[in-house]
């Protein structure tokens, strides 16, 4: 007993040895070595500029601040809402975990812990500035100055036609084991994935959606257990822009709930049960860009007719 209330003792009165994460002796160098190749600033290689992948620049403090093309990457004090901090933490082989598998090493636990109480302390880059090259003038109190992308657009757009979301709203739908994240900050538009706990999209898990059903702008329910029945729920989601149903055992009849997405503009149906009769449902989408249809059912045959119906969407079959 002594000897636990001795090192308790300790603990409490030496706060002196818990230093903060120090950003550019610590963690720049991971960044360095496992980021930045993809994330910088353009450059010219064989007469083509290389931009930043999703417009994401990992080259300067300000450049993460600003965030990507899809807004901002990083919430100080919480890693659950950052982006950057999400992205290394899926399983390695999700098509979104970073770095890309294959591409550069992954980050070891000791360095995804390490970034995780970086971003809980504040995520204060210190003295480190980065490549001053492109920043814009007035990024200093905001980080909301990223340039305007198409997509943002799109999602002002959706935004303006909706109510305020408060986040008790989807308390239901994290409950039931999905990640709700908002779009970027303040904005009513949410992105609601089950990545983490496949297991956990249930059809009652998938139905708590119904609650904030206009406000969801994107779902993944990729690797999950989720039947044709349970995306009924899709006729209600009406300014979903992404889906990823990739590697479930979605088939034809499901793809009769995806007709009425109008601002669909991504949809994942990699190793999925979809035919070719399954894609005449895809036909009324008149926004839809990009269709993955790798190791599903349909032929060259049926993704060139949906090409031809949808002449401004890229359909990827192999
Ligand atoms: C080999 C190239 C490559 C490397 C290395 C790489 N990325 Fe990416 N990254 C991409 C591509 C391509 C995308 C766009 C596709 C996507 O969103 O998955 C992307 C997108 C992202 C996004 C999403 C931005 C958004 O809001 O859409 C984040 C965050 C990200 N990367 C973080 C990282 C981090 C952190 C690392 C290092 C641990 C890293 N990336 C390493 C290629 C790379």
């Amino acid at each position: 007993m002594r000897k636990l209330s001795l090192s308790l003792g300790l603990a409490v009165t030496a706060p002196v040895f818990s230093t903060a994460v120090d950003f550019e002796k610590e963690l720049l160098p991971v960044f360095e070595a496992k980021c930045v190749e993809c994330h910088k600033a353009p450059y010219e290689e064989n007469g083509r500029t290389k931009k930043p992948k999703a417009g994401l620049r990992m080259d300067a403090a300000w450049a993460i601040q600003a965030g990507s093309e899809n807004g901002s990457v990083l919430k100080a004090g919480d890693p659950g809402k950052s982006e950057l901090f999400y992205r290394v933490t899926l399983p390695h082989d999700d098509d979104d975990f970073m770095p890309p598998q294959g591409k550069a090493d992954p980050l070891t636990e000791a360095e995804v812990a390490l970034f995780k109480t970086w971003i809980e302390e504040g995520a204060d880059f210190g003295d480190w500035i980065g490549n001053t090259e492109g920043k814009p003038a007035d990024t200093t109190n905001s980080g909301d100055k990223v340039p305007v992308s198409e997509i943002q657009e799109v999602y002002k757009r959706l935004a303006g036609s909706l109510p305020e979301l408060k986040e008790e709203q989807w308390a239901s739908v994290s409950e039931a084991g999905a990640r709700v994240a908002r779009i970027s900050k303040k904005s009513p538009l949410v992105s609601v994935d089950f990545r983490l706990s496949p297991e956990k999209a249930t059809p009652e898990a998938i139905g708590t959606i119904a609650a904030i059903a206009p406000h969801v702008s994107e779902l993944d329910l990729s690797k999950t257990p989720v039947q044709g029945d349970s995306l009924s729920i899709l006729t209600e989601t009406k300014n979903l822009t992404r889906l990823n149903l990739s590697q479930t055992e979605i088939a034809d009849d499901a793809l009769k709930h995806i007709g009425q997405l109008k601002e669909l503009r991504y949809l994942n149906l990699y190793g999925t049960k979809v035919s070719d009769t399954g894609l005449k449902h895809l036909y009324s989408l008149p926004n839809l860009e990009a269709v993955y249809l790798w190791q599903s059912k349909a032929t060259p045959k049926g993704a060139k007719a949906l090409e031809k119906a949808l002449p401004e969407a890229k359909v990827n079959i192999k």
